[in-house]
């Protein structure tokens, strides 16, 4: 029985447990891509509210096409559709959903307080399609990648090079508990804030995985097993475009980066890139790149945290 509770909205509630099922599932549903729906009863039944208040393709795609292999429904909400703006929109909206006979959500929202309101007004499953603190159904994609390729994780080194956002906080709660050594190599004034080193680093107890923080690329990517990089200018930080780019010039994941870590490391982006700034194109296409197995193990792993989300609640 999986120790996820309702909803799925940090990876830091995840169980060792339930992340080695998450990729059984997940490799289950990548060897046996037509031949499931059936086994999956619950699923098979449900429709999945898509709720996007940002763009998306990778995230949307993988959600959408997983539920209808499955055999179940996706129902796409645009920004336009949903009342986001206020606590009580967001109540207005959760009773809507409540009534219209979903079984689960996804939701991709700015803040991540407003899908905590949300999960905690819905009944149903809702899973974190991104929010400003966490993007942890791209961290289980992630990290089901390198399983694939490596296959003990303790004790590997990855190296986050950005700043401490959505995408390095899911990753860093899922290297602590699965022993991966995590340290970020971010300017200074873009590092993890110290609570979010010290629930980390209270994860990693059992594991021992260090937490490290450096300003420097070269010290960080030195011998680093995994490399991983995300654009500097987020959704809705455009107007931030010109400094940002200035200030993460030296922070670009090129082939002097790649040289210094080991040399087999995997090269990793949640996508899309921003080629020529964060990554260069040599790097992303380059024999190191997992970048575009990533988004493909998006769908795989999606369907798996379906199964997983809503197979326990309708038995629970
Ligand atoms: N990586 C990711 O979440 O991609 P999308 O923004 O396209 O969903």
């Amino acid at each position: 029985m999986s120790s996820l509770g309702k909803d799925f909205l940090s990876t830091a509630v995840l169980s060792v447990d339930d992340v080695f099922e998450l990729f059984e599932l997940a490799s289950w549903f990548k060897s046996n891509r037509h031949s499931h729906p059936p086994m999956f009863p619950a699923v098979g039944r449900a429709i999945l509210g898509l709720i996007f208040l940002k763009p998306s393709l990778r995230t949307r795609c993988a959600f959408s096409v997983a539920m209808l292999e499955l055999g179940g429904k996706p129902l796409y909400f645009g920004p336009d559709e949903v009342e986001f703006d206020s606590s009580e929109g967001i109540l207005r909206t959760a009773a809507t959903l409540k009534e219209a006979g979903l079984d689960c959500v996804l939701a991709r929202v700015f803040s991540h307080d407003s899908l905590e309101l949300l999960a905690s007004s819905l009944p149903i499953p809702v899973i974190n399609g991104l929010s400003d603190l966490e993007h942890p159904t791209q961290a289980v994609a992630d990290f089901f990648t390198i399983s694939e390729r490596r296959k003990d994780m303790r004790g590997q080194k990855m190296c986050f090079v950005n700043e401490a956002c959505n995408v390095y906080h899911s990753l860093l709660f899922l290297a602590a508990k699965l022993g991966v050594n995590m340290v970020i190599a971010a300017p200074a004034g873009f590092e993890p804030q110290r609570a979010v080193l010290e629930q980390a680093r209270h994860l990693a107890r059992e594991t021992g995985a260090a937490i490290e923080v450096s300003n420097s690329i070269e010290e960080a990517a030195y011998e680093a097993d995994i490399l991983y990089t995300d654009v500097w200018t987020g959704m809705g930080q455009e107007h931030e475009r010109e400094w940002r780019t200035r200030l993460f010039a030296p922070y670009q994941v090129n082939k002097r980066v790649v040289s210094l870590a080991k040399r087999d490391v995997l090269v990793m982006h949640c996508l899309p890139a921003r080629r020529g700034e964060e990554i260069t194109d040599d790097v992303l296409d380059g024999p190191n790149s997992v970048a575009f197995d990533q988004a493909e193990n998006r769908l795989h792993t999606a369907k798996a945290i379906l199964r997983l989300l809503l197979e326990t609640s309708i038995h629970s």
